[in-house]
This record gives C-alpha cells, structure tokens and sequence, in this order.
C-alpha cells in the first residue's frame, strides 16, 4: 500500500505550507538561521527555546532571544517551564505582546540541570502536572487563536515511557499537535530514533502526530511520514550546515526526488549569507563568533586544510571570513559519502536519569512543580 504524502500541515489556525518543521534547537534556530532556512523552502521555522520564566520576569537574555526576521510571516516559538502559571502568563505575552502565532511547549530537554527540577524531559512523568501546564498554556493562547503543540520524548527510560499517556493528556487539554523525538531521556542523542514509536502514537491519538529523530535527508523524511502515518516531520540535527535541506524536503512532499549537492563554491555562497545574516541580527562581531560553530558542518567531508579551518574557526569579521572563504576550492562537488549520515550531537546514553528526590514516587504531581531558572537556555 502506498501512502498518500501530506503536502501541508494544519496546527489550529496556522497552516504551513510543506509539512516540515525545523527543530527548535538551542543556540542555532535564532531569527538569523530560521530565515536562512526559510529562504529555501517553506517550512515551520521554531525559534529556540526560551524560558517562562525569564519572560515573565523580563530577563534580558531571554528577551534577546526573542528577535524575529522581518520577512518571518509566523512568529513561532518554543517555550520551556515547570509552572503552569508561569507558563500562562508566559503564553499571554508572547501572543500579545509579541505577535507570536504557534507556541510550543519542551517537554524533551534531557540536560541534568532541566529533568533535575523536573523539567523537560522529566516533566511528562507527572501526568496530573503535564495537564495542569497544557490546560494553562491553551487557555492563555485561546483568545488570540494561537494553536499550542508539544514536543517530547518516548519516556524518561524503557521503563518509564510517557509517550502514549502524554498524547492523551495533550489531546484532552486541547494541545494542536504532538511531536514526538523517538528516544527516552536516558538516550539523549546515542542510538537509533525509534520510529515505531511515532507509529504507535499516531494510533493512539486524533490530534497530528510530528515526528522527529535521524532526518538526514528528505528520503528519510518521506520515508518516516510512510512507516508511521505522521503527519509531518520535525527536522534538526540534519539541516545543520545544509539549510538547503529544506528546499529537498519541501520538493519530497510535493512528489520530486530533489536532492541538492552543492558544490564547495555554493556552499561558500550559503555560508557567506549566513554569516551575513546574524551579523544583520547581532552586530558583525558577535554575528562572525555565533558562525564559528557552523563552520565545521559546512565543511564536512569537503577538502579544507586543518590551517584554514583552525583560522574559520576564529573569524571576527565577514572581511576575514572572505579572505579565508577565497582559499577554498569551488569547484569541489559535494562529498557524496556524507549523505545520510549523522551530524551535529549524538555522544552516550546517561546513566542514570537525574530526577528530583521521589519524582518517580507518583505520577501525578498536580501543584508540585519545582522553580525553574530563569536562564534555562541549554535546549533539548
Ligand atoms: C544543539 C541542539 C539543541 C537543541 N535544543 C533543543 C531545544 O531547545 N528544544 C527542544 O525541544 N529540542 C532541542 N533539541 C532537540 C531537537 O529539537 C531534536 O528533537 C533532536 O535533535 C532530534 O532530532 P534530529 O535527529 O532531527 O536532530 C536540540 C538538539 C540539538 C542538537
């Protein structure tokens, strides 16, 4: 049986065009990255996460966080906190004071510092909680028509998996759509995505199911969207140091096999812009520091000497990064090799997943949530 492939998606009142959503993730999907990657396909472009915490209380990282590109039609924004009332609160202002029109909410994050406090991640645990934050969140977002989704994990472990309950729980409180990051907390990024899991949830729930997990190329977007009847997809890791990777996706859904192989010189061109771009959004300075990190994954499996990409690594300015830029070879093709492989974090399973004392004791939770920091920013 061949499956009929969505070519949009439908969150509530936001309808995006392919459907493909960029991945929120920490320190890369800033307003200058997300229009980078809407410039080749459309797309739902999540900024990263902020905390409602450090909205509420108008912490200036967070509100630093909180740019959007002039030519960004959807505002859409990933929110993380432990309160429902601060969360409401939270959903309030970015819909009226911000002009935000999807807002999703991290229950995913895997860092000890979240699942700690009971964030993230661990969140999920307290099934009478998680209503609690949902419930709060979807009031607070009705009145502007703003729809609200949820991303999150399989489970804190194989043996505390939170998956199904949570889809319930989501669909009950009025939650638009859930996506699901086919691993558990203790896995954080090792092993495989298991994307019979987004199978089992997409039975198990009425509300749009978004999968997420090891998306390296559009094929395997196609491919998930057909193994578990997900209603879209939710891309990260792979699109890193390949914006292009949208333009792939958005002609997959469409039905073209496109898959784009940039030369080394086009790949200089996008990184130029890129640079370019959060230089526009931070200042040239910081704007060249922030770019340092993607430099390596532009490059991977491309001829550069280990000298050029020492000195990449510490460009200041788009002069310099020109200058440097110059001495690679254009004409190079694209490392075929690197195709459908892994990019960007993947390290250990964990341990032992860090809860707060007695979090497993119960699984409702309902008012016993922990305070969280204001300047949570380490992601999910
Ligand atoms: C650098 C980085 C930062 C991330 N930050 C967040 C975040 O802020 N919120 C979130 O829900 N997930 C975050 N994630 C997780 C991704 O959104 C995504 O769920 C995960 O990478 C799996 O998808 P992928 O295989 O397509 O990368 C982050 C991932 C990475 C690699």
């Amino acid at each position: 049986m061949t499956t009929v492939l969505p070519d949009s998606l439908t969150l509530g009142s936001v309808r995006v065009e392919t459907p493909v959503v960029l991945a929120p993730m920490a320190g890369i999907t800033n307003a200058a990255y997300r229009r980078l990657c809407a410039e080749q396909g459309a797309g739902l472009y999540v900024c990263e996460m902020i905390t409602s915490r450090g909205l509420v209380e108008g912490d200036e990282t967070t509100k630093k966080m909180l740019v959007f590109d002039e030519l960004e039609t959807v505002r859409s924004v990933q929110l993380y906190g432990t309160d429902p009332v601060y969360i409401g609160k939270a959903v309030e202002i970015l819909c009226a004071d911000h002009g935000v029109a999807h807002v999703d909410l991290n229950f995913g994050c895997p860092v000890p510092k979240v699942t700690r406090k009971g964030g993230g991640g661990a969140l999920p645990w307290k099934r009478g909680l998680l209503g609690e934050v949902l419930e709060h969140a979807v009031a607070a977002a009705a009145p502007y028509d703003v729809p609200v989704t949820m991303k999150t994990r399989k489970g804190l472990d194989d043996d505390h998996l939170t998956y199904l309950d949570a889809g319930r729980i989501a669909q009950e409180s009025g939650v638009a759509a859930i996506a699901l990051h086919g691993r558990t907390v203790q896995q954080a990024y090792s092993g495989e995505a298991d994307w019979d899991a987004i199978g089992a949830l997409v039975d198990h729930v009425d509300i749009p199911v978004l999968g997420n997990g090891d998306i390296w190329e559009a094929a395997d977007a196609v491919r998930m969207v057909e193994q578990t009847g997900a209603a879209g997809v939710v891309v990260g890791r792979g699109c890193l140091g390949r914006p292009w990777l949208f333009r792939d996706l958005a002609a997959a859904f469409h039905g073209e096999d496109v898959a784009t192989l940039p030369s080394l010189g086009e790949v200089k061109t996008m990184m130029r812009r890129h640079a370019e771009l959060l230089s526009e959004h931070m200042g040239e300075e910081r704007g060249c520091k922030e770019f340092r990190k993607h430099i390596t994954w532009y490059l991977k499996g491309f001829p550069a000497g280990g000298e050029l990409r020492h000195r990449l690594a510490l460009v200041d300015s788009l002069a310099s990064l020109d200058e440097l830029l110059a001495d690679l070879d254009d004409a190079a093709p694209f490392p075929e090799r690197e195709l459908g492989t892994p990019r960007g974090r993947q390290g250990a399973p964990r341990k032992k997943v860090v809860l707060p004392d007695g979090w497993l004791d119960d699984t409702d939770g309902r008012g016993s949530h922990l305070r969280e920091d204001a300047d949570e920013a380490t992601g999910g």
